[in-house]
């Protein structure tokens, strides 16, 4: 979605907000534009499309000044176009603003505005908030006063990015609903809506909370609640290295991302199943038996991806618990007036944090009295910050649009909570811990081992690149992995895809099935080899092509099939963490030979701040 940044210093602003929304174009976005103050008023640059198309601008009119914002849109309210880019600018040019998320009640603001003489340029929410401080503004309120007067008046989700005329020295910052933090500098200070915007600059940040303000000047930063009462926040310093935020070497983030995987699950296991250990190291979080016996009903909840990690969570956690599992996707979930109460355990599970829908989906939960334990990548995001315990993935910052090393630690994560719960109920026992610790530790070379062979993937990325319909089947946690795969050729080959259980088929799919078909069965549930195989022969026997992802001792595929990806033999319960990488690199290379633009593909945003 949108992103933010802002500088104030000493040093040439243009520059730096460019390299900020460069840093900030994984996020997805179909337009661009920067306001800087040069001294004297306020000057603004925006454009359509790709930065570069900003850039060429600034070349062409360079602007100077050591205070601006910078922003990168992802059309809401308005197609893409140079007007509806952000920044906005008030008609008097004495204020600008960059916002993330939506005004709910812009039209209600924008009818008064226009009844006093404002004229509305764009066809954007965001307008309206320029206009209105501008409004305060010259009815005698200071610069400080007239946002504050504003916060009061709209509703919805914001992060803002605000600068004025009469202030070169003041930059403000707000947040509802939509991450923000401030950069800390040494006589200069930033505002990002996500770290790596900034990172090359500064390590130490502040996260602002929901209906905080912060008034940043080079030298200083104070931050307000709405009370006008200042409040303290401790500096965070962010660990990881800005290399992760870089393709280093790769030719896309997604495809560094998936060769980070045997890391990442090394990493993430060694944590938290420490080697002369004989228990999951749950850092804290409240999970104990009678905690567990007092739970009478368990959700989880999330969107996408990361909805796909939480379903093999479920499966698992009534498998090996005996505790039925409700998963739903957030944006269902948060309009099913659900039944929660403190007996209720909500997992969401989210690689950003601030995704709009499980956010929600925790507040209702929270309101509710349930508890909420989150399963979250971003450290000190909202989701992160509001749950009542998390458990954090460490996967690093996932910059591709597509999540691929976030959903194997997601669902990690979801393995590991499930045999926590397992052990503390007495449904688990120390030898059987023991054997499937030793399973966990041999996940990261099988990986490692697949990505060495990922030319099988690239050479079947050749052959059926040409495919008009892919069908995923698999059943029981296959079926996962075939959501999972369709979702990754969708979403970066922009190929149509659709994923069943394999059983379903017959029920009205199958009719779909003809000679152009491709079939990519999953099968890596060994007790459940024979069915899938009978549902293989049902698309073959109607001209299908099939290529199969299957563990290396499957006797039974032989020649049913076109193609085999075998893949390192695993239990039951870490196949898919096997499986979804095949699915990952074919659809990475066949989203590569079709040229699409696999780290920021069309229409599609990393983090879903908005419904
Ligand atoms: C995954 O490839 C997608 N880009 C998307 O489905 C994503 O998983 C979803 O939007 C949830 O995001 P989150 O994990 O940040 O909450």
């Amino acid at each position: 979605m949108c992103g933010i940044v802002g500088y104030i210093g000493s040093q040439q602003a243009p520059a730096i907000l460019m390299d900020g929304l460069k840093r900030l174009e994984y996020r997805g976005y179909d337009s661009a534009g920067i306001a800087v103050h040069d001294g004297a008023k306020l000057c603004s640059l925006k454009s359509k499309g790709k930065l570069v198309n900003l850039a060429g601008k600034l070349e062409n009119t360079p602007l100077t000044g050591c205070l601006g914002i910078g922003h990168t849109r992802w059309a809401t309210h308005g197609a893409p176009s140079d007007i509806n880019s952000h920044p906005h600018l008030s008609s008097d040019n004495l204020i600008a603003v960059v916002h993330n998320g939506i005004i709910e009640n812009y039209m209600e603001i924008k009818k008064e505005l226009t009844a006093k003489g404002y004229k509305f340029i764009s066809e954007t929410d965001t307008e309206t908030v320029a206009h209105l401080i501008d409004y305060y503004y010259t009815s005698g309120f200071d610069f400080r006063e007239a946002v504050f007067k504003t916060l009061e008046r709209i509703e919805g989700a914001y992060a803002l990015g605000i600068i004025c005329k009469d202030y070169p020295d003041m930059l403000i910052a707000a947040r509802k609903n939509a991450p923000l933090i401030v950069g800390l500098g040494e006589g200069e200070n930033y505002i990002a809506s996500d770290i790596p915007a900034i990172l090359n600059r500064t390590r130490k940040v502040y996260f602002l909370n929901d209906n905080e303000i912060a008034f940043v000047k080079a030298d200083s930063v104070e931050i307000y609640n709405r009370n006008h009462e200042k409040v303290h926040h401790d500096v965070y310093e962010v660990k990881w290295d800005i290399k992760a935020a870089e393709k280093d070497g790769y030719e896309h983030f997604m495809i560094k991302e998936i060769n980070e995987q045997p890391k990442i699950i090394r990493d993430l296991i060694e944590h938290r199943m420490p080697e002369n250990g004989n228990r999951i190291d749950m850092d804290g979080i409240k999970l104990k038996k009678d905690d567990i016996d007092y739970i009478s009903r368990i959700y989880i909840v999330a969107c996408g991806t990361a909805y796909h990690a939480g379903l093999v969570g479920k499966n698992i956690i009534e498998k090996i618990t005996r505790i039925p599992v409700i998963a739903d996707v957030a944006s269902e979930f948060r309009y099913k007036d659900p039944i929660l109460d403190e007996k209720t355990l909500l997992i969401v599970v989210s690689q950003s944090g601030e995704t709009a829908d499980t956010l929600e989906a925790l507040r209702i939960a929270k309101k509710n009295k349930a508890r909420v334990l989150a399963v979250v990548n971003a450290v000190g995001s909202s989701i992160a910050r509001e749950a009542d315990d998390v458990f954090y993935i460490h996967a690093g910052p996932e910059i591709s649009v597509a999540s691929t090393k976030a959903f194997s630690a997601q669902v990690i994560a979801m393995e590991l909570i499930a045999c926590h719960m397992a052990m503390e109920i007495g449904r688990m026992s120390a030898e059987e811990f023991k054997a499937i610790k030793e399973e966990f530790y041999s996940i990261p070379s099988k990986v490692s081992a697949i990505l060495q062979k990922s030319i099988t993937e690239k050479e079947l990325a050749k052959k059926y690149v040409q495919s008009k319909n892919v069908f995923f089947i698999g059943r029981g946690l296959d079926y996962i992995i075939s959501k999972e795969g369709s979702l990754k050729l969708k979403e970066i080959a922009y190929l149509h895809s659709e994923a069943y259980a394999a059983g379903e088929l017959k029920h009205g799919p199958i009719a779909m099935i003809e000679e152009s078909s491709l079939v990519i069965a999953v099968m890596t549930q060994e007790r459940l080899y024979e069915k899938t195989l009978s549902n293989i022969k049902e698309v073959k026997a109607r001209g299908a092509k099939v290529i199969a992802i299957t563990l290396n001792d499957n006797k039974l595929i032989g020649d049913e099939v076109d193609d085999v990806i075998y893949i390192p033999h695993s239990s039951w319960m870490l196949a898919p963490l096997l499986a979804v990488i095949p699915a990952q690199l074919f659809a990475y290379y066949v989203a590569y030979l079709l040229g699409t633009d696999i780290d920021q593909p069309r229409n599609l945003a990393k983090s879903v701040t908005v419904e």
